[in-house]
């Protein structure tokens, strides 16, 4: 059934109990797939989530010159046979917010890159200033006009990068480009989330030089072209789509055991989730969940990591809507993304946002209504706010949770929750 005829319809059944496989992470997937541009060869990507971003990705690639396919649901094959067109057009860019990752290895291996400039998102404004500054010190020349950034450099020169903030695709950006510069380049404040440490592994696959992986003092020295190769390698599990089930037990019920799930990248969320009263026990093979009979509330703020993604926010609210007590939770990377609040009073959630805060009274129970997905957290949001709601809660906007999430239904499903995909 095409996407935008669907709906997910969920209602509330008590505890979920089971077995749930967390697939790889789409945040760090989509950028594997994007320095895949670096070098010639066939590249295999194992761990992959069957998600509409991926695809999407692979046709922005395929558009560029690679040859993509997907012998398992779970695999890309990736072939770059070196007749790249440096050029991102409009009609795939603005779908995929990750399209901007293709910059730093067009522009240092092809020495050009005309990309279209990325949108926002529904939760603001995405600006690029540091991923330019970044690369304009390396030696890059930028225009901009027509909707269109034109980036050149005959080759790009190492440089020593302060970012005012450590933002993720920025640092991306740089490191990418960096592996092919002349010289050495430090990146200072780095990000160093999870999936930024799985793409500095695989440019290292590749045969690049990386000092400082997982810190926020990033040393990239540059090597020829010649000496990046194709590789293999199994993408870092989702966090995101791991918490995703935490928070789907956590207002539920039930015991939950999270196959594949790597604690040690979310230590500052599960603090959290501790303190609202979730029992979590790292296994060998994953993370155990069971919830408590009511939730507590607990403050929260976002930052960078290893501080809280914001990417968690909309599941921590709605964990906080039924919980006992009052709890004020605080964005600080992205002041508007708090548009799924209004999809959660609806859902008879008490909360007052106010700029960048939001102030969370529990209720015991939230009452099911027809709500919008507004982006790829906020949807899976409120498919967890169904489970917490008495009767049934309509999610629409099911493209945008088909984008992140492989199978949130039938996982959710198979450890007994009552939802469905059903024609709008
Ligand atoms: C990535 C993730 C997104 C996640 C976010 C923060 C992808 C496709 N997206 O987005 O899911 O929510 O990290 O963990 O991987 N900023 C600037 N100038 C820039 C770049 C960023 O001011 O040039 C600001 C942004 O407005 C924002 C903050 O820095 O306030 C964080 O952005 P960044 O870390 O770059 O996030 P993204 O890479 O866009």
């Amino acid at each position: 059934m095409p996407e935008a005829e669907c709906c997910i319809t969920v209602r509330n059944i008590g505890p979920l109990q089971g077995e749930v496989f967390v697939p790889g992470a789409k945040n760090a997937v989509l950028k594997l797939m994007a320095a895949s541009l670096l070098a010639d060869g066939v590249f295999e990507i194992a761990n992959v989530p069957d998600i509409a971003d991926v695809t999407i990705m692979s046709e922005l690639l395929t558009a560029i010159g690679l040859r993509i396919h997907r012998p398992e649901p779970d695999t890309v094959v990736i072939e770059n046979t070196g007749d790249l067109t440096p050029v991102a057009p409009y009609e795939l860019v603005e779908r995929i917010r990750a399209s901007i990752n293709v910059l730093g290895p067009l522009l240092t291996r092809c020495g050009h890159v005309r990309l279209s400039m990325p949108g926002g998102d529904d939760f603001g404004a995405r600006p690029i200033d540091l991923h330019v500054k970044g690369l304009e010190a390396m030696g890059a020349e930028f225009k901009f006009a027509h909707g269109y950034l034109e980036a050149t450099a005959e080759r790009l020169h190492g440089a020593h990068i302060t970012f005012d903030f450590p933002s993720v695709g920025a640092t991306e950006n740089l490191v990418t480009a960096a592996v092919l510069a002349d010289g050495v380049t430090i990146i200072d404040n780095a990000a160093r989330e999870p999936e930024i440490i799985d793409l500095c592994n695989f440019l290292v696959k590749m045969g690049a030089r990386i000092e400082g992986i997982g810190t926020s003092h990033l040393r990239v020295t540059g090597v020829e072209r010649g000496r990046l190769h194709a590789c293999s390698h199994e993408t870092v599990p989702d966090r995101i789509q791991a918490a995703t089930y935490i928070a789907a037990c956590a207002v539920a019920g039930g015991e939950l055991d999270l196959l594949n799930a790597q604690p040690t990248h979310m230590a500052m969320v599960l603090a959290r989730f501790r303190d609202m009263g979730m029992e979590l026990t790292p296994l060998p093979y994953g993370l155990r969940v069971a919830a408590p009979d009511r939730l507590r509330s607990t403050d929260v703020a976002t930052l960078p990591y290893p501080g809280i993604a914001t990417d968690y926010k909309p599941l921590i609210i709605t964990m906080l809507s039924v919980a006992e007590g009052v709890a004020i939770v605080t964005e600080n990377l992205y002041p508007g993304r708090f548009r799924y609040v209004e999809e959660l009073q609806r859902l008879g959630a008490d909360i007052r946002t106010d700029g960048h805060h939001a102030v969370v009274r529990g209720v015991p129970r939230l009452s099911g209504a027809p709500v919008k997905s507004h982006d790829i957290r906020a949807g899976a949001a409120m498919v967890v706010a169904g489970l917490a709601a008495e009767g049934t809660t309509t999610i629409s906007g099911v493209h945008h949770i088909d984008r992140g999430y492989d199978d949130l239904v039938g996982r959710l499903r198979a450890v007994g929750a009552d939802i469905e995909r059903v024609p709008a």
